[in-house]
């Protein structure tokens, strides 16, 4: 079974203080680094270009992954591998022909991962789970940060998680989860089976700063993890 591992999401972060954000979040101890990248058209939303990850790249060896909502993933995946990207997450929603987005990205040197909108079945990526070292559940609609957690996720958090262990791939596949993750809602994702978390506005808001943050969400999420 894999690590429990927390992740923060950049979006909530001061942009004109990018920089010495990621270098705060690698010293906070954070697993990885989300960007959530948005074209405008996939979600009402435009937030980072290629160049932007590139020029943080420096700052921190931890991972960088791409949580790519955008129509055309496959127009940029290779701007974002070369910006310093280890993993790119695409939305099934917006692939036509997701098998072989997800292989064009494993030919890029990079891995794959793919991510569920709230309505979307988990049987969406029945078949591509041998192309994926990773699945995400979206707990909140994609497109801003400082959404409520929409807990009927759960369910399917947890039907994820057994499609996962029933192809014989808990030790190689993460299940993660993106939206409204807290303290006072992390629970009950890692006990439905995700074993990634992604939080944003949660680590930012603690008043006893990145690092308790961190530490706090492991914590919980460790304890509560059922794979
Ligand atoms: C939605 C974004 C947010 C963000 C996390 O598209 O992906 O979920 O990463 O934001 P919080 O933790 O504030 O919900």
């Amino acid at each position: 079974m894999r690590p429990v591992q927390i992740a923060p999401s950049v979006l909530p972060v001061d942009f004109s203080k990018l920089g010495e954000a990621i270098t705060a979040l690698d010293a906070a101890g954070v697993d990885l680094i989300q960007w959530d990248v948005m074209d405008g058209q996939f979600v009402p939303n435009l937030t980072f270009g290629p160049d932007v990850i590139a020029s943080t790249r420096h700052l921190t060896k931890k991972p960088f992954e791409a949580h790519l909502m955008v129509l055309t993933p496959d127009v940029m995946a290779k701007r974002y591998v070369e910006a310093g990207c280890q993993r790119l997450i695409v939305h099934a929603e917006a692939c036509d022909h997701l098998h072989r987005t997800l292989g064009n990205i494993r030919e890029l040197g990079a891995t794959a991962a793919v991510a569920l909108n709230p309505s979307t079945a988990p049987d969406e990526i029945a078949n591509v789970l041998d192309l994926v070292d990773l699945v995400l559940v979206m707990t909140v609609n994609p497109g801003f940060g400082g959404q409520s957690y929409i807990k009927t996720m759960e369910p399917k958090i947890r039907i994820v998680r057994d499609m996962i262990n029933r192809a014989g791939r808990s030790d190689t596949v993460d299940l993660e989860v993106d939206g409204g993750i807290s303290p006072t809602t992390i629970e009950g994702a890692a006990s439905a089976g995700a074993n990634v978390l992604i939080a944003g506005s949660a680590l930012f808001r603690d008043k006893e700063g990145l690092g308790h943050a961190v530490g706090e969400l492991r914590g919980l999420a460790t304890s509560a993890f059922r794979g």
